[in-house]
């Protein structure tokens, strides 16, 4: 999808149906609300852990709805089925040159490792190969367009080619420049294999799929303000000079930045799946970043991002498929320690820190069914933990394009905004930042006043000060 040029009315629509969706799980009590753009990285470098069969209904008790494999380990993909969890599947690089030179070779990897499963286990993507754009063996490189194009040729013949799609993983390191994110370009000596990619991913229908890592940003640049930034946490933001966009957070500047690259290459349609990111929860002592604090922000305040739909910037109204690292501590991994201490769950079953997974009691939900979405001034929040305030407001600083996105977020899915309209109580002042004030804290409080409705690209915070002015009447009220 891209937001950046769709028209106004395939926007609408594609924000309504959001807005559809996001108030059906709400509305759905016992928290059982469908999240499919979370999943979770199933790495098994490792020697102790838990057998698949038990990381199936590990799975299936939280919101993850998403698995990536590095491989095709016929057992886990076995104990996946009719889970109705979404499983990637890779082939590795080394099968490269085979799958490129030979289409029967192709055929008998789907053969082994797509057909005696599918569709009990719902294989959703096929990532042929890991980071080989920026592998600099050339060799290789050009092998992978033709060894993507064979195994889909092989999907085709047996009529999975629409259901299946086939990617490859990149490393951020495809760009040669990603500040600021509008600026976003593609490395010139990838470009040619790029285009080849791209094409087929824009043919196809299937994602450009990318790993950005935060973390890795703030370890090239390990000052507070970074941190902040780079964990979601409240920061001054970063404005991206071409567009007067800021930039609240590291995720959605990285991701953009790919938007932007992808966009200047005249392939707006093609999507972005985020591959990996994670946060590692302890490390060697030369380490800057690792620690069970920073991951936890992290992780959580992401899923608490993707959660709010309110996308990125460039992408607003809809969350990137994000694919989690990861599920568990991959013990047997070589380097420096944080690369053993990326895991959510313990072998053991039990979650590693709490970032609000979890189906039942999880810390971090999106607590309670708001009342009938199209009431106008739903009865008052639930008090928070921690309080702060009950009004959802926009921060400092935020741009007329950033406001504009969230007014038209809000009120484009069926709340009454009424109020905003002209003869409405609140129309006066009739600017754009009271307008989007208004409805922002309406959408945070018709979604029953959860913190994570309160974020709108990070441009939004809660607040203690009730906004109401004149007969203008913000829903909300009860300081906690
Ligand atoms: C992407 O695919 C569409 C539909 O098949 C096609 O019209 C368009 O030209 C393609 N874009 C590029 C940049 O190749």
């Amino acid at each position: 999808m891209s937001a950046l040029n769709s028209t106004a009315m395939a926007s609408t629509l594609l924000r309504s149906t959001v807005f559809f969706f996001f108030f059906t799980f709400l509305l759905v009590t016992d928290i059982a609300y469908s999240q499919s753009f979370i999943g979770i990285n199933y790495g098994q470098v490792a020697d102790n852990l838990p057998p698949p069969s038990s990381t199936a209904k590990l799975l299936q008790s939280t919101s993850i709805e998403k698995v990536r494999l590095y491989g095709a380990d016929p057992a886990i993909i076995k104990a996946l089925a009719n889970t109705g969890i979404g499983i990637v599947i890779g082939a590795a690089n080394g099968d490269i040159p085979a799958l490129a030179s030979d289409p029967n070779f192709a055929k008998n990897w789907v053969n082994a490792n797509v057909a005696p499963f599918y569709p009990a286990s719902k294989i959703i993507l096929i990532t042929v190969g890991n980071e080989v754009i920026t592998s600099n063996d050339q060799n290789l490189m050009n092998q992978l367009v033709p060894a993507i194009q064979n195994l889909q040729n092989a999907l085709d013949s047996m009529s999975l080619g629409n259901d299946i799609k086939i990617s490859t993983v990149h490393s951020m390191a495809v760009l040669r420049q990603s500040e600021p994110p509008s600026s976003g370009l593609f490395h010139p000596d990838y470009m040619s294999v790029l285009k080849g990619l791209l094409e087929f991913n824009n043919a196809t229908g299937s994602p450009f799929t990318i790993n950005p890592y935060p973390y890795f940003a703030y370890q090239s640049d390990p000052r507070p303000d970074t941190l902040a930034f780079c964990l979601f946490e409240p920061n001054a933001g970063r404005i991206d000079t071409n567009t007067n966009i800021k930039y609240m957070n590291m995720f959605d500047a990285q991701v953009d930045a790919i938007r932007s690259a992808l966009n200047a290459m005249g392939f707006k349609n093609v999507e972005i799946v985020v591959a990996e990111t994670g946060w590692p929860y302890k490390g060697d002592g030369d380490e800057v970043g690792p620690s069970l604090e920073n991951a936890k922000a992290f992780n959580g305040n992401l899923i608490a991002h993707l959660r709010s739909m309110v996308g990125t910037p460039l992408m607003p109204g809809k969350s990137v498929d994000t694919y989690l690292f990861a599920l568990y501590d991959e013990d047997l991994k070589p380097g420096p320690g944080s690369e053993r201490a990326f895991g959510l769950f313990k072998p053991d079953l039990t979650m590693a820190y709490d970032v609000g997974l979890s189906k039942n009691g999880q810390s971090t939900p999106i607590s309670s069914a708001p009342a009938n979405p199209s009431t106008k001034a739903p009865t008052s929040p639930k008090p928070k933990a921690g309080g702060g305030g009950s009004w959802c407001v926009p921060k400092g600083g935020v741009s007329d394009d950033q406001l504009q996105a969230n007014l038209d977020y809000a009120c484009g899915g069926g709340l009454d905004c009424s109020a905003i309209q002209p003869a409405g109580a609140c129309f006066e002042p009739n600017t754009l930042a009271s307008h989007a004030a208004y409805a922002m804290n309406l959408f945070f409080q018709t979604a029953g006043g959860d913190p994570s409705t309160c974020d709108f690209s990070q441009s939004a915070t809660l607040s203690s000060n009730n906004p109401s002015y004149n007969g203008c009447n913000y829903p909300g009220g009860g300081r906690t």
